[in-house]
């Protein structure tokens, strides 16, 4: 019985490091060029799991954190603010050469109550104050601030967020001035879900951005977050993509992932590997595609099966951190 307790508790510290890391047939960040590749990171992992951070410090260029730097996480209530995930991320980058993608500044989603329930009037400044603490304790250690995420709604129209309600549309252009103020060198972007395709969110996008980039309001860039399945990319992705960078900004893919049904079989991993290709060749397609980021790389922390019940698999590593298909196509898209 004594045994039996003993090789229990072994296993659950084993679950609690998670898997080893293997070795894998790439890599897909070789630190060559402009173009970085990255991720999005699991804080849990990040603390806890030293496969996990294995393969975080190989093979990526570029850092995302998942959720540590959004609002909710960071100020739960109003004047008390909990920097040790944002922290823990930004050390772990700068130990391993990485680049850090701020994520989001200012997002409807994740918000803590208090910021929900603020009178309309307040809110500019609750903004403002916001964008300034986050920006300025990571000046120049954060490279690059999603500043602006996901403003519309599919059909084009204005989200109505607490900050549209209590600002109207001048928030974004308020938002990307108060970034560039808090540190002038960090690039600042839109960064949007479900605008890959041409359409009526695409083309609120653009006429966005064309509009900020026209009026001279400091943005840098558009991330596409790449949120794709079976139905794989939509028509005219890279087109639309290039539409924008010959408006003279920057754009980024900020957070693919191929969701499947689960359980996948070999035939689905394999048409997942041909949706990962696409994204990548979209991205090497277009000059000014300055980074290509996974929302997380292996199926053992990713947000699809909480989020989308019955689906999942939608990272490049299972669950064990092995290389599924979607691995190797992305290294062969890559040209590694
Ligand atoms: O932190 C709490 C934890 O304390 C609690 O025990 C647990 C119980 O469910 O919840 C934890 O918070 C969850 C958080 O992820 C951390 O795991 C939230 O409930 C959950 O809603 C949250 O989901 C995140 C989601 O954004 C929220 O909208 C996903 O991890 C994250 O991947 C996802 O990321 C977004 C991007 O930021 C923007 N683009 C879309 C993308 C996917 O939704």
């Amino acid at each position: 019985m004594a045994v039996l307790l003993v090789v229990g508790g072994l296993r659950q510290a084993k679950e609690e490091r998670g898997p080893g890391a293997v070795a894998l047939p790439g890599m897909l960040d070789e630190r060559a060029g402009d173009r970085l590749i990255g991720t999005a990171v699991d804080d849990g992992a990040l603390q806890r799991e030293p496969g996990y951070r294995e393969v975080l410090a190989r093979q990526f260029s570029t850092l995302t954190p998942e959720n540590a730097m959004k609002w909710a996480v960071l100020e739960p209530e109003r004047g008390r603010v909990e920097w040790g995930g944002a922290d823990r991320l930004v050390a772990f980058a700068e130990e391993h050469d990485q680049e850090v993608r701020g994520h989001p500044l200012v997002w409807f989603g994740q918000l803590p109550g208090w910021v929900e329930a603020l009178p309309e009037p307040e809110v500019q400044q609750v903004m403002r104050e916001h964008i300034r603490q986050v920006v300025e304790r990571y000046r120049g250690r954060v490279r690059t601030w999603d500043v602006v995420n996901e403003p519309f709604e599919d059909d084009g129209s204005r989200r109505r967020s607490i900050f549209q309600r209590g600002m109207g549309d001048g928030w974004v252009e308020d938002a990307f001035r108060t970034a560039r103020t808090a540190d002038p060198d960090a690039k600042l972007y839109l960064n949007e879900i479900g605008a890959e395709a041409p359409g009526p969110k695409s083309d609120a996008l653009y006429a966005l951005a064309r509009d900020l980039r026209a009026r001279g309001v400091p943005i840098d860039g558009v991330g596409f977050q790449g949120h794709f399945n079976l139905e794989g990319m939509p028509r005219g992705f890279r087109q639309n993509v290039e539409r924008f960078a010959a408006l003279g900004l920057d754009v980024a893919i900020t957070e693919a992932d191929v969701a499947l049904e689960m359980p996948a079989s070999e035939g689905e991993l394999r048409a997942q590997a041909a949706v990962f290709r696409g994204v990548v060749e979209v991205c090497r397609a277009v000059p000014r595609c300055r980074s290509l980021t996974f929302w997380g790389f292996t199926d053992r922390h990713s947000w699809i099966p909480a989020t989308q019940p019955g689906r999942g698999a939608a990272t490049l590593l299972d669950e064990e951190l092995r290389p599924k298909p979607a691995f190797r196509s992305v290294l062969r898209a890559l040209g590694r």
